[in-house]
């Protein structure tokens, strides 16, 4: 396997392009806080903690930033990383607040939740933000449970793009015993024994038989990582197939199956488009596919298959595994399809030829799948359930 070397080199390299891949939104907080040297712990926090591209995928969202002072004070009482993102998902309201907005609230006050609140580890009423309005202009924020410590006020503006982020800097970090509690650390992924018991052991085997290959992969589990994972009658059905390919050519369609980014279920629907994968070289875009949303069912189209995602395996920031219908065939390894036309009295064209085509998409070749709309809808029912689970807790482990 002395291919190990360039293709994890390769795969390390596309991190990077990897990191910047997923968010194609108006807007990028670490972007903006990079413009005031006396948020950049805030900042690093943010990033430090996935929370940056939580906000940069959310559409209509409020930032509560703390100076450095006020991080230092957060950051003296030694909390883990797991448990300062608890806290500092309290800071980011899930609605658009301008500062005038908040000078004008009706009432003098309103309830506002945070990301902390909908992350699943919030219970009963905690991650509610309390937001009142006093008289000559002060306004503060505390959250439900603050237990008499004391509110923390509205020092100014530093952002605002109505109506996607605001981003307004608070005096100090809000005070929540729950958000503060200790968060057990989840326990790490083991790819494999994983696989092995959602229905992909098989592909699981091919993995353990190619250490080289799995080494990439766990490689990967640290800092972004989503695998497609072709069940285990699509990959006995590939058996002969498989076989026949080079050694290269095994470690490359495994690789395929992996992409060097976090996919949350949410950011697959929305981003659809082109995926690179750990099977991509640097040198040229090779080995890619393309997520798309098809009703509730998401595909995974190569030039030569469509898969289509079965269920969602595990969702826990920074890793996904779908499980899906097929072997990913890439066209670098395998025939594209000739086109059948049922009904078309074709002028008995040369649609051979696209078996040798070139690295251009072709919309013909795009067509070219052998899913029945039957098994896509049966597949959309199955995600909608899977999507449902996912959702009622940002990170959970379908176990
Ligand atoms: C707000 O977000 C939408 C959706 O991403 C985008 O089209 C729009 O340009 C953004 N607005 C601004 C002012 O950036
Ligand atoms: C956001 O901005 C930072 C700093 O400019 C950059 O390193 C990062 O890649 C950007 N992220 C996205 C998702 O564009
Ligand atoms: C928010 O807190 C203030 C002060 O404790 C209280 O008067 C107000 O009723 C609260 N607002 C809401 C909407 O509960
Ligand atoms: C995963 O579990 C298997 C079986 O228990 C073990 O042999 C392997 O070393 C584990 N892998 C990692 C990366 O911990
Ligand atoms: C294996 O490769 C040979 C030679 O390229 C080819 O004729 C045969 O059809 C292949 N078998 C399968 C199952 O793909």
């Amino acid at each position: 396997m002395q291919r190990a070397i360039p293709l994890l080199a390769a795969s390390l390299l596309l991190l990077a392009a990897a990191a910047t891949f997923p968010v194609a939104r108006g807007h990028n907080i670490t972007k903006i806080l990079a413009q005031h040297p006396e948020f950049s712990t805030f900042n690093h926090y943010l990033s430090a903690t996935h929370l940056a591209s939580e906000i940069n995928r959310r559409l209509t969202i409020t930032v509560l930033a703390v100076d450095n002072a006020g991080m230092s004070d957060l950051l003296a009482k030694h909390l883990s990383l797991l448990t300062l993102r608890n806290v500092l998902s309290l800071h980011i309201l899930s609605d658009y607040y301008s500062s005038r907005k908040l000078h004008q609230l009706s009432r003098g006050s309103t309830i506002s939740s945070s990301v902390f609140q909908s992350s699943g580890h919030a219970p009963g009423t905690t991650g509610y933000i309390n937001i009142t309005d006093h008289r000559r202009g002060k306004v503060t924020f505390i959250t439900e449970d603050a237990g008499g410590a004391p509110p923390a006020v509205l020092v100014k503006s530093l952002k605002e793009i109505p109506y996607n982020i605001s981003i307004l800097q608070i005096s100090t970090i809000l005070s929540s015993p729950e958000a503060e509690a200790p968060v057990a650390a989840p326990t790490p992924v083991n790819l494999t024994v994983l696989l092995a018991k959602k229905g992909c052991k098989a592909f699981a085997d091919l993995l353990l038989a190619s250490p080289d290959v799995l080494q990439i992969f766990e490689d990967n589990l640290d800092v972004g990582l989503t695998v497609f994972c072709p069940s285990d009658g699509a990959v006995r059905a590939f058996g002969p197939k498989y076989k026949n390919l080079t050694a290269d050519g095994k470690a490359s369609l495994l690789l395929y199956h992996g992409v060097p980014a976090y996919y949350s279920p949410q950011l697959l629907k929305t981003n659809n488009g082109f995926f690179t994968t750990l099977a991509t070289t640097s040198r040229n875009k090779n080995f890619h596919y393309t997520v798309r949303t098809d009703g509730d069912a998401i595909t995974v189209k190569t030039r030569v298959v469509t898969a289509t995602i079965t269920s969602t395996i595990l969702d826990q920031d920074p890793d996904a595994v779908y499980a899906i219908n097929k072997v990913l065939q890439p066209r670098e390894l395998f025939k594209i399809p000739e086109v059948v036309e049922a009904d078309a009295p074709a002028p008995a064209s040369k649609k051979s030829k696209h078996a040798a085509a070139g690295p251009e998409e072709s919309p013909a070749d795009e067509e070219a799948s052998d899913n029945s709309a039957l098994s896509l809808s049966a597949a959309g029912r199955w995600l909608t359930a899977a999507m449902a689970a996912t959702l009622a807790a940002a990170v959970i482990v379908v176990v």
